[in-house]
């Protein structure tokens, strides 16, 4: 691997040193502030906030800088032949993300469950379910992957669980109003005979977020609450037991080796008190807040996302956490504005949070220089790096987000009645964004496949489908499958292209996916592979994730936009002619056609040693 031109390898020895005790300033910081004690060192004592915050964002903690790749463990890799990717697959498939350069993988739950959404209906938090392996294969796994230099980070659904956990098994058995109960939200149901439920709230999912039981004799009883499938009951963060019985599930996963945690609705938990009805209905997890809302006004407007009372849990948590050393939780937190996100990441809360400003921003450049600017500030200004992502499990995947006009509404797939994304204009402006994304400074997130180019299965048929919102508003919005399907491994490899040995694969994969197979990109110049590995490797050499971002507008056209970040200028030239680039090494460009030099085309970027 390369080093940084003015590195000789002592460099980096002092650049450590000097880092890492700036780190451990900080920490000892941290620790006071939370001491409250006021025994501050003469010289921490002479730093303002915001030297002590900016000291914070350089210090070299691991999850502040890297980059995390997302398994979705059921479309990774098949080692069984039963269709279903496993642990064992992703084993056997670590050499590729070696070669990749990530630093850490965020695996999406494979827990026990009854697969109701997909491994996010949790029966048992503690174990592995069968379709992904055992405990075992979790200990090889950890073994396998810290020897390889990558972290392991595992998805904590805390605002629900499965309807077959054995807490809501013995919530069902018991009578209202009985301990069992009170781990869960259940309500009598309004009017006269409780046949309407407790408010007006809906599911994420679509349809309503209360279901009434049916009791034992066969009456109709109580209602219990589900914000998202009805599979799905949401647990009652009132019971101080509920908080227990999560602190224990953290150091399970803590001790057995996990770098930290990706927190599932990590706004949620907290509902308002007395559960009004909401104002506004909305299916979205950011609940449809208006920017020039205040924070209470924020709270009262969707009464389950977001309340003030969620940062005691996340103190909590961060409390568990720091007992271990080196781990890091990153919350998903749909909470819109970023100023009000960053609260979610103050410096005794998570450590990061997905940036979704940023994932819903438009390849755009007036957007994207007020997503960047405000990102780096707002979190800047509570202690905490911005991350970038640009793809997840639930959303649609970049290339065909920018190949179609319109974007869908988050969560909300395409299906084949509606309007087809053009894929060689979304491949084109998906990789120019990756690598715009990749050169700004703090963590960054990929989600499997991305890395081929992959698009999203936009003509999945209905019978194929598994979303709980496919079923739960009859086909309106056909859910997030097409984002899910398995990856193609090997253009030579069978019916699913090297996905399973035999073939299986849990969803059909469109037949564009055979080009984009990874045999075909490794080594190839110019393939989407190649060149998220030479950002990777670039990114790292040059320290960029924890480098100094400027925007540097002494290089911009009216159709481009550049930053600099320690030595390298990343230039994006959106809609306009070829423009030429500026002098310098060019370390990265996403042309496709490597002949064409010294210009950069239309939805292109390129990076440059000044
Ligand atoms: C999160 C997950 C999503 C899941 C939902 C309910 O948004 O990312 O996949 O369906 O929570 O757990």
């Amino acid at each position: 691997m390369r080093r940084p031109y003015f590195d000789n390898g002592l460099v980096t020895v002092i650049s450590r040193l000097v880092a890492f005790t700036i780190f451990a300033k900080v920490k000892a910081v941290s620790r006071v502030f939370r001491q409250k004690t006021t025994s501050l060192s003469p010289r921490l004592e002479s730093m303002s906030n915001s030297e002590i915050l900016q000291a914070a964002v350089k210090n070299p903690e691991w999850w502040r800088t890297a980059v995390i790749y997302q398994i979705y463990p059921r479309s990774f890799s098949d080692s069984n032949g039963d269709g279903m990717g496993d642990l064992r697959g992703v084993a056997s498939r670590l050499d590729s993300l070696v070669k990749l350069g990530v630093d850490a993988i965020w695996f999406s739950p494979f827990f026990k469950s009854p697969q109701k959404d997909a491994g996010y209906d949790v029966s048992d938090y503690c174990d592995v379910d069968p379709l992904f392996g055992t405990l075992a294969d979790w200990d090889d796994l950890v073994v396998k992957s810290n020897a390889a230099g990558i972290r392991l980070i595992v998805d904590l659904v805390p605002n629900h669980t499965s309807d077959q956990h054995e807490w809501f098994q013995k919530a069902l058995a018991a009578p209202a109003g009985s301990p069992e109960r009170a781990m869960y939200i259940f309500k009598d149901g309004k009017g006269a005979n409780g046949e309407l439920p407790p408010n007006n709230w809906q599911s994420v999912f679509g349809g309503n977020a209360w279901t009434r039981l049916e009791e034992a004799d066969g009456t109709a009883g109580q209602w219990y609450l589900h914000l998202f499938d009805s599979t799905q009951p949401d647990l009652n963060w009132e019971n101080p037991k509920v908080a227990d019985e999560m602190d224990n599930v953290l150091r399970f996963w803590l001790d057995r080796g996990a770098a930290g945690f990706r927190i599932d609705v990590a706004h949620g938990m907290k509902k308002r008190e007395g559960l009004p009805d909401v104002a506004v209905q909305s299916s979205t997890m950011s609940g449809d807040v208006q920017a020039e809302m205040s924070i209470e006004q924020l709270e009262a407007h969707v009464p389950y996302w977001g309340q003030n009372e969620v940062h005691d849990i996340i103190r909590r948590w961060r409390r568990v956490v720091d007992e271990y050393e080196d781990r890091a939780m990153c919350a998903e937190a749909w909470i819109m504005p970023l100023n009000r996100m960053a609260r979610w990441v103050r410096p005794d809360e998570y450590h990061q949070t997905f940036n979704f400003g940023y994932l819903e921003c438009p390849w755009e450049k007036t957007s994207l220089v007020k997503v960047v600017t405000d990102s780096l500030k707002i979190f800047g200004s509570v202690g905490a790096p911005s991350t970038w992502v640009l793809s997840n499990h639930d959303v649609i995947r970049h290339v065909s987000r920018f190949g179609i006009l319109g974007t869908p509404p988050q969560g909300d797939g395409i299906g084949p009645n509606s309007e087809q994304p053009d894929e060689a204009i979304g491949l084109r402006k998906g990789r120019a964004a990756t690598a715009f994304m990749l050169g700004l400074p703090g963590g960054a997130y990929l989600y499997q496949g991305e890395e081929l180019g992959l698009p999203e299965h936009t003509t999945l048929e209905g019978k194929y489908r598994q979303d709980p919102t496919y079923f739960r508003t009859k086909g309106e919005r056909v859910g997030r499958d097409g984002c899910r399907v398995p990856l193609p491994w090997d253009s030579k490899g069978g019916e699913s292209l090297g996905f399973s040995e035999n073939g299986e694969s849990w969803l059909p994969q469109p037949s564009s996916y055979k080009r984009y197979a990874r045999d075909l990109q490794e080594g190839q110049a110019g393939s989407t592979l190649e060149l998220y590995k030479r950002l990777l490797n670039e990114r790292k050499a040059f320290g960029m994730g924890a480098g100094e971002f400027r925007w540097a507008p002494e290089f911009d056209g009216e159709s481009t936009l550049s930053y600099l970040n320690n030595g390298v200028l990343v230039i994006s030239n959106f809609n306009g002619e070829p423009v030429a680039l500026p002098a310098g090494e060019l370390l990265v460009t996403t042309q496709h056609d490597l002949s064409i030099e010294g210009v950069l085309e239309h939805d292109q970027t390129a990076w440059i040693k000044i």
